[in-house]
């Protein structure tokens, strides 16, 4: 895999929950498998189950919070995945967001959003929500998001999807992504990688070739 000085593209999975068994997680495997397509692509996964986030401003210099903002900081893209919990979006994706400093390293980052919800709504409410609090850190938040209602029926115990739609759609959170990141990130950070070594060629027109080259 690239890395994304040589121009390989860095996506960081936020799985919002950290309820033992949760379904979240067995959305976003989807989203992780259809990134994992991509052989230039490397994805790394923050579980916040298995990290101990301090609350908002309790420790600002932890390990764990600045080895958090470290690996969002290098991404080229991110997927914030969430429960819908009373309405909004999870109190563990929200602690995600308070540990990512202020200002905030997902600043000017692309993000895709995926909400997974029991009630027949869906996750709309705690995705407009989510978006809301990303826009205002200044991430840019992609069209799109994608809400699974009744997600106890939409997976087995197995993880394993039973709807194709459902799939489909749930995979289309990581094509959109990297589409996006293909299309306006990478030229980017390429021009940028160019400007700092210079063109890789000095181009003639060809009426002088001749001259410059013999001088
Ligand atoms: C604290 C809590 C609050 C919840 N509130 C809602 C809700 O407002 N609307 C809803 O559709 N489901 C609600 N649920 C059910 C979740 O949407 C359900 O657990 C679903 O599987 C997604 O969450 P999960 O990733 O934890 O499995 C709630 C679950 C918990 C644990």
């Amino acid at each position: 895999m690239n890395d994304q000085g040589n121009g390989g593209i860095r996506i960081v999975a936020v799985l919002g929950t950290a309820r033992p068994g949760n379904f979240t997680a067995k959305a976003l495997a989807l989203v992780i498998d259809e990134i994992k397509k991509h052989r230039d692509i490397a994805v790394q996964v923050i579980d916040p189950s298995t990290m101990e986030l301090p609350f908002p401003g309790a420790d600002e210099d932890s390990a764990q919070t600045r080895m958090l903002q470290e690996t969002v900081a290098e991404a080229t893209g991110v997927i914030f995945s969430t429960p819908e919990y009373h309405g909004s979006y999870s109190s563990v994706a929200k602690l995600v967001i308070e540990n990512l400093g202020f200002p905030s390293v997902l600043a000017g980052k692309p993000v895709a959003l995926l909400g997974v919800a029991a009630g027949q709504i869906g996750a709309i409410k705690a995705l407009e929500h989510l978006r809301s609090v990303l826009s205002h850190i200044g991430a840019i938040v992609l069209p799109g998001p994608v809400s699974v209602a009744g997600v106890q029926s939409v997976f087995d115990d197995e993880g394993r999807c039973l709807d194709d739609q459902i799939e489909k759609r749930i995979r289309s959170v990581a094509t959109n992504l990297i589409d996006y990141t293909r299309r306006n990130i990478c030229p980017r950070v390429a021009l940028e990688a160019m400007t700092r070594r210079g063109p890789p060629v000095r181009w003639v027109p060809p009426e002088r070739e001749a001259t410059e080259t013999s001088e």
